[in-house]
């Protein structure tokens, strides 16, 4: 039925957000850290978020979008849903403004120092996205334990 396109849009959107954040933060920095110098390593992860923040912007839309789908069309309101859904839309909101700000404020100011090759502060702001990305994947791999163990832990 038309809920499980929801809960599939929903699971798509958290893994590949939460996957992409990972590989990025875990497999790609340090690889990009030990081989490339400072000119270098700042262009391509200028080039690197250009490619995912698109996808990113998807992920925040469709999250929310099919979260208060299934709340309201299939558990009859948020007062059919448990705690743990309580806890995915409240550090959910706080993943998404996170992104937000990182977007336009430090991400918007990496891209315009690597144009203008001003590169301490395309470092400067380079350190604050891997700041903000570093604890948008904790959250959001609290936020699937939350969503997918406190689902059963109820049971
Ligand atoms: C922003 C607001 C959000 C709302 C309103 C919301 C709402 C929901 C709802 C209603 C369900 C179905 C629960 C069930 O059927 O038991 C669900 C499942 C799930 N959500 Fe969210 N969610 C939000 C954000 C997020 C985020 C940011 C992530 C991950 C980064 C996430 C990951 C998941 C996962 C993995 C499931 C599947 C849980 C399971 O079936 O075991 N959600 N969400």
């Amino acid at each position: 039925m038309i809920f499980s396109l929801a809960i599939a849009l929903h699971v798509l959107s958290a893994v590949l957000w939460v996957g992409g954040m990972f590989f990025a933060y875990q497999v790609l920095r340090p690889v990009a850290a030990g081989l490339l110098e400072p000119p270098e390593r700042l262009r391509l992860w200028s080039a690197v978020f250009s490619r995912f923040f698109p996808w990113v912007w998807a992920f925040v839309v469709l999250l929310p979008a099919t979260g208060y789908w299934l709340i309201f069309g299939l558990y009859g309101g948020m007062g059919g849903v448990g705690l743990s859904v309580h806890l995915m839309q409240g550090l959910g909101w706080l993943m998404i403004l996170l992104y937000m700000h990182l977007f336009f404020a430090p991400f918007r100011r990496l891209k315009e120092a690597v144009v203008t090759e001003q590169w301490p502060e395309a470092a400067k702001r380079l350190n604050q996205i891997r700041q903000l990305v570093g604890i948008n994947l904790a959250l959001g791999l609290i936020v699937v334990a939350v969503a997918t163990g406190g689902r059963l832990y109820a049971a």
